[in-house]
């Protein structure tokens, strides 16, 4: 959806396919089916410029295409590599449909030698000439039209001058203000894209296993973040505690990096390791509620504030929130649940086992403590009186350390964040 809005946006005529017919009949009728900021603006716009139309058939998409970019899921198979059937079939179809020379993108994350294979795939059936070429997407989800409209850099793996020029001609308007098209090898610019998702990772749980150490000699994560932050080598983003990374990206990624290694029979000793600390991550409160509960938490009923895996999205893939939710439901508790966006997603997963409340103070009603899983900034100045006043027990379990230590020990709250000090009361 981005990149096909972004690229009509830019003045290209982009047609969208997808095998999802009740997505594209949404679409065609100007209904947008992601929330991702600024997206339906552009969304709407280009749909009624008619530089942006949506087909659920590929022959009809590719017809009049120059560039064909395949943005195909890649989800991680039985043993975490990422499964390619996705992208390979739909390559052996093009194969079957192509009658001149195009471009074909992997605009998926894929791993090293896809490229080849995709190449492959379509050669089996098209005799022709095309070139494949691997342009990794860094975008994130929340702000990813800023990202896709204006990119830290573009990576463009190929080994054809011709794929060349068509993509620098492509990209030439998001890099108006001097940002980097690289070039390099389509292995490179695969490998590229998972060491990229696979750092920022590590740096999340390397912060992580800092908050709990904090949390042992009673240091506070967030002036340690601060302080190794300003180091510009080191730098301030995706250096916040909390309770583990979710989404599409990181966990899978680094997993199909993880496997990608075994298969040339290398260990990658510290990718392990940061799967180890976020799954260990997602659970860091749960032994604080439950002790907060006398190990009791059987018929407790709990608001939780936040489902999306991280704010402004309504994505819900491995949001840190699923995994609270499985774990208090096991132990014979209710939820409450918001999200300002994610709630319909969180339905067709989690359906009526939870409830849902259609603002964040509604949730509180009833609730023994509140839980925090995700930092919408709608959860970072609220009415704490009206929090306390509400909440049967003076409890809230905060895995996005939004609130302030001393104010929180002033409004006598029992209040337990990441990486600092326990502010404690008892039932
Ligand atoms: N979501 C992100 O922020 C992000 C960022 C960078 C890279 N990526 C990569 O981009 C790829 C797509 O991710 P996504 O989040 O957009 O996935 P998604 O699941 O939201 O969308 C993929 C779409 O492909 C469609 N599809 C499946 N099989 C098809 C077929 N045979 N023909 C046509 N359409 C088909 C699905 O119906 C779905 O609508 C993945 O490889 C992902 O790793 C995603």
């Amino acid at each position: 959806m981005v990149t096909g809005t972004c690229f009509a946006e830019t003045g290209n005529s982009v047609i969208c396919v997808d095998i999802d017919k009740e997505k594209i009949s949404k679409l065609n009728d100007g209904k947008i089916t992601i929330y991702e900021p600024g997206l339906e603006k552009l969304f709407l716009r280009n749909l009624r410029e008619n530089r942006l139309l949506f087909t659920t058939s590929l022959e009809q998409g590719i017809k009049d295409a120059e560039i064909i970019f395949l943005a195909l899921p890649t989800p991680p198979g039985e043993d975490g590599s990422a499964d390619l059937k996705y992208v390979l079939g739909v390559a052996e179809d093009l194969g079957k449909i192509l009658t001149d020379y195009k471009v074909i993108v992997d605009k998926s994350t894929v791993p090293v030698g896809t490229a080849e294979k995709v190449h492959a795939a379509i050669a089996k059936n098209f005799k022709g000439e095309f070139d494949v070429v691997s342009n990794p997407e860094f975008l994130r989800e929340g702000v990813a039209v800023d990202d896709f409209m204006k990119p830290d850099r573009v990576v463009i793996g190929t080994s054809s001058e011709r794929a060349k020029k068509v993509m620098s001609e492509l990209y030439a308007p998001f890099v108006r203000q001097g940002n980097p098209v690289i070039f390099m090898d389509e292995r490179s610019a695969e490998l590229t894209k998972y060491a990229a998702n696979s750092f920022l990772a590590t740096k999340i749980s390397f912060m992580n296993e800092i908050a709990r150490i904090c949390e042992k000699v009673g240091a506070n994560v967030d002036m340690v973040r601060r302080g190794v932050g300003s180091d510009e080598r080191i730098g301030k983003r995706f250096l916040f505690p909390g309770i583990g990374y979710g989404g599409s990206c990181f966990p899978k990624d680094v997993q199909a990096l993880i496997k990608s290694a075994k298969e040339v029979d290398y260990d990658f000793e510290i990718l392990n390791a940061v799967t180890k600390v976020n799954d260990d991550q997602k659970m860091h409160l749960y032994p604080a509620i439950k002790s907060f509960f006398k190990d009791d938490i059987k018929g407790k009923h709990f608001a939780l504030w936040g489902l999306a895996f991280k704010p402004n999205t309504d994505d819900i893939r491995e949001a840190p929130a699923l995994f609270m939710i499985d774990a208090l439901l096991a132990d014979g508790a209710t939820v409450c649940a918001f999200d300002p966006e994610a709630m319909n997603n969180v339905k067709g997963v989690v359906g009526d086992k939870i409830a849902y409340s259609e603002s964040r103070y509604e949730a509180l009603e009833g609730a023994d403590a509140l839980i925090i899983a995700t930092e919408w900034n709608e959860f970072r100045t609220p009415d704490l009186s009206r929090i306390a006043n509400t909440l049967k027990n003076k409890a809230i379990f905060d895995g996005r350390n939004l609130f302030e230590l001393p104010t929180m020990q002033k409004l006598g709250f029992h209040y337990i964040s990441v990486g600092r000090e326990p502010i404690t009361s008892s039932l």
